[in-house]
C-alpha cells in the first residue's frame, strides 16, 4: 500500500466524506481549546489537519508536535464550518479529521523560521536544505527542471544529440582563470576543469555528430556577482551546415518555446539584432536594456572649442566621448540624488557628473539651472534640442575616455531607469551582432580575442592578412540579451585550419605555443571540418529572470558564496597530509602557518 493517497493541495470539496492518506511537515500547529490544528505541508501546497481529543492517540501525539515534524495522516475529509474557509489555497474549503496520525520523523527547533523575510543569506545557505523548503525556492527550483525539460524537447525534436564531455581535462589559456585538479598518476600536472565545453563540442562535429548539446556545468575562478558564480550550467549547443543566420533563428525558437511554455509568454516577429558599435553608441554598453530608451547623445562635435577643458579636451580627442543623457522628468531630482548618482559614475572611472536642469526651455539659458552652462551658453540650446530635452528634464553629461563615459553613463542609464521605474516593457530581448574579433589588452600588450579564439572573423582568411586592421576586425559572433542580461552568446566558428593558426598568431601566441598548447586542436581540423556555430545559454541566468530572483544564488541548489566557499559543507578545506603525500604536493599556506 502506498503511504499517501493524495497531495495536499488536490484534496479538496470533491472528496467530502471521503477518507484519505497524506504525508508531510507540520507547518504550522495551533491549540484551539481542546482541538488541534496543524498546517500540513507537501511540495504541492498545504492541507489543514483537524484532530480531535477523542481519538486520543492521535491526539497525544499531536500535543507534542513542532514545527517540521514529519507525519503520515489518515482521515476523513469534511467541509470546513461556514466562514473559516481559506480562499487562497485549493484545498481551502476543507479540512481532513485526523483518524490516525503518526510522527515519521521528529523535528529538533529549527535555526530560522522558514518564512521569516530577514533571514540572512548566510543563514540560508548553512541551511539551505531548509530553506528549499520555501514556496518560493520549491518554484525556483521547479521552474529550473521545467526549463530544461523543455529546452531539451526542442533541440531532441531538432536533431540535436546529448552528448557528454570531460569535466578533468585540459587548461586552456585565454579563458578566466581555471579551476585546476592535481594528478596523482602523473604528478606535478594538472587537469582543469572545463571552462566550457567549447572545443570538445567542436571536436563533436568533426566527428560527424551533426548536432550536439549538453546541459553542461563549468567552472570559471572569476570574481563573483549577483549573476556569476564560480561553478555555473550552461545549455551548450552546436551545429554543423549552418550559417549564422538559420543557427541563430534555431536559438531564437529555442528561447521563444521556453517563455512561452513557462510563462505563457509570446514574442511578435524575430528578436531586434543590434551591431555591438551601434549598442556602444547609443546605450555605453554591449548588453543594453532595452526596456526603455534614454539613450546616450553624443555632442563632441558642437563643444571642441569651449573655454570649459572637462568638455573641450575629450571632445577633440577621438579615444574620448563627451555624451548628454536626457532624463524625462529628472527636474524633480534633488540635489542628494544628484551627488548620489555622481558619486555611482565614480566607480565606474568618472571624475565628475555634469548636469543641466531644464526648468523654462522658453526662456533660453535664463530658463536653465545648472553648474555648467555658462561655460558654453552659444551650444547649450542646440544640446538641448539635440537630445530632446522639455521643460522639466534634466540633462546629465559624460565627458572622458570612450571606456569611462560607456561604463559610467550606460550603467547610469540604467541605475537612474531602476529608480525611477521607468521599464516600458517587461521583456526586451536582443541580439547583440558583429562583435570586433579583437580587442587590445593595454597590461597585456597584445590583442586578445573578444569572445574566444576559435570565433570565424567576416571576410575570411583574407581579413586576417598581414597588415590588416585588427581593430576594427569584425567577428561572426552574437549574443542574446535580455532586459540588459547577457543570457547567451556563440558564434560561428573556424574551420579552416590555417585561419585557426593565423588566429592564434595575431593573439601573439609562437609557433611554439600554438603546437603545445593547441596543437591537437589544430590538427583535429586538418582532416575533413564541416563548417560550424554553436552557443551557450546561461542556464542559471536564464531561470533567475524568469523568476525574477534577484541573483542566480536563488534558482541554483547549492551555490557558492560571494567569497566562492559552501558554507553547508564547509568547502573548501583542509585534506589529510596523506592525500597531498599522494599526490606530491606540500602547501605553502600550511608551511608558512606552522
Ligand atoms: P560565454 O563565456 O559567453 O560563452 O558563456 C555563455 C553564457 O554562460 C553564462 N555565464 C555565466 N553564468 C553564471 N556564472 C558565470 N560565471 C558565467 N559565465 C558565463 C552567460 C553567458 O552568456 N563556449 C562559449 C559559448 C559558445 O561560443 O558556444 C561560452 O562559454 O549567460
Ligand atoms: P568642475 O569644473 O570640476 O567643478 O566641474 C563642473 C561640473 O562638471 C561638475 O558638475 C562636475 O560634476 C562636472 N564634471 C567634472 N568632470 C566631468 C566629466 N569628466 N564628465 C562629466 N561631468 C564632469
Amino acid at each position: 500500500m502506498s503511504m499517501r493517497s493524495h497531495l495536499a493541495n488536490s484534496v479538496t470539496e470533491a472528496l467530502d466524506g471521503q477518507t484519505v492518506q497524506l504525508c508531510g511537515w507540520v507547518n504550522r500547529r495551533r491549540d484551539h481549546g481542546g482541538v488541534i490544528f496543524i498546517d500540513l505541508r507537501d511540495h504541492s501546497g498545504f492541507v489543514q489537519v483537524v484532530v480531535d481529543p477523542d481519538t486520543a492517540e492521535a491526539f497525544s501525539r499531536a500535543e507534542h508536535l513542532r514545527s517540521e515534524c514529519v507525519l503520515r495522516i489518515e482521515g476523513r475529509v469534511r467541509m470546513r464550518p461556514e466562514g473559516t474557509a481559506n480562499a487562497n489555497i485549493p484545498s481551502g474549503k476543507i479540512e481532513v479529521l485526523a483518524k490516525d496520525l503518526q510522527v515519521l520523523s521528529m523535528a529538533e527547533p529549527i535555526p530560522f523560521q522558514l518564512d521569516d523575510k530577514n533571514t540572512s543569506e548566510e543563514i540560508r545557505l548553512k541551511y539551505r536544505y531548509l530553506d528549499l523548503r520555501r514556496d518560493a525556492m520549491q518554484n525556483n527550483m521547479r521552474t529550473r527542471a521545467q526549463t530544461v525539460r523543455i529546452m531539451r524537447r526542442y533541440l531532441e525534436d531538432r536533431g540535436f544529440n546529448e552528448i557528454e564531455t570531460p569535466i578533468l581535462t585540459k587548461s586552456t589559456p585565454e579563458g578566466a582563470r581555471d579551476y585546476l585538479v592535481p594528478s596523482r598518476t602523473h604528478q606535478g600536472e594538472f587537469f582543469a576543469l572545463p571552462q566550457s565545453p567549447q572545443l570538445f563540442k567542436q571536436m563533436l562535429m568533426m566527428s560527424g555528430m551533426d548536432r550536439y548539446y549538453q546541459v553542461a556545468r563549468c567552472f570559471r575562478d572569476e570574481d563573483l556577482r549577483a549573476d556569476r558564480q564560480p561553478e555555473f550550467t550552461q545549455v551548450d549547443m552546436e551545429a554543423s551546415f549552418v550559417d549564422q543566420e538559420e543557427y541563430m533563428a534555431i536559438m531564437e525558437g529555442l528561447f521563444k518555446t521556453v517563455f512561452q511554455e513557462v510563462l505563457g509568454q509570446s514574442f511578435e516577429g524575430d528578436f531586434q539584432q543590434m551591431p555591438y558599435s551601434e549598442a556602444m553608441r547609443r546605450f555605453g554598453s554591449d548588453r543594453p536594456d532595452m526596456r526603455f530608451g534614454m539613450e546616450l547623445v553624443d555632442v563632441a562635435d558642437l563643444l571642441q572649442d569651449i573655454e570649459f577643458k572637462v568638455f573641450a579636451a575629450p571632445a577633440k580627442d577621438p579615444k574620448s566621448r563627451v555624451v548628454a543623457m536626457c532624463v524625462p522628468n529628472g527636474g524633480e531630482m534633488s540635489r542628494k540624488e544628484i551627488d548620489d548618482y555622481t558619486q555611482f559614475v565614480s566607480i565606474y572611472g568618472a571624475k565628475g557628473l555634469a548636469w543641466i536642469k531644464v526648468n523654462n526651455i522658453e526662456n533660453g539659458i535664463e530658463g536653465l539651472q545648472s553648474p555648467i552652462v555658462k561655460f558654453f551658453p552659444d551650444q547649450v540650446m542646440q544640446i538641448l534640442e539635440r537630445v530632446g530635452a522639455k521643460n522639466g528634464d534634466l540633462v546629465f553629461f559624460g565627458a572622458d575616455k570612450a571606456k569611462v563615459v560607456n561604463d559610467a553613463i550606460g550603467a547610469l542609464r540604467v541605475k537612474v531607469a531602476e529608480d525611477r521605474n521607468m521599464m516600458e516593457k517587461q521583456w526586451a530581448p536582443l541580439w547583440v551582432v558583429d562583435f570586433p574579433m579583437f580587442e587590445y589588452d593595454d597590461k597585456a600588450n597584445r590583442y586578445v580575442a573578444v569572445h574566444h579564439p576559435f570565433t570565424a572573423p567576416k571576410g575570411g582568411l583574407e581579413a586576417l592578412a598581414e597588415g590588416a586592421d585588427l581593430a576594427n576586425l569584425t567577428a561572426k559572433a552574437y549574443d542574446l540579451v535580455l532586459n540588459g542580461i547577457e543570457l547567451g552568446g556563440g558564434s560561428v566558428r573556424i574551420h579552416d585550419p590555417r585561419m585557426q593558426s593565423r588566429v592564434f598568431e595575431l593573439l601573439g601566441l609562437s609557433q611554439e605555443d600554438i603546437e603545445g598548447k593547441f596543437g591537437w586542436f589544430v590538427e583535429a581540423l586538418q582532416y575533413g571540418t564541416p563548417p560550424h556555430a554553436g552557443m551557450a545559454f546561461g542556464l542559471d541566468r536564464l531561470v533567475m529572470m524568469m523568476v525574477g530572483a534577484p541573483s542566480i544564488r536563488d534558482v541554483i541548489a547549492f551555490p557558492k558564496t560571494q567569497s566562492a566557499a559552501c558554507v553547508l559543507t564547509n568547502a573548501p578545506s583542509d585534506v589529510a597530509a596523506t592525500q597531498l603525500r599522494e599526490l606530491g604536493l606540500r602547501p605553502r599556506v600550511v608551511e608558512a602557518k606552522a
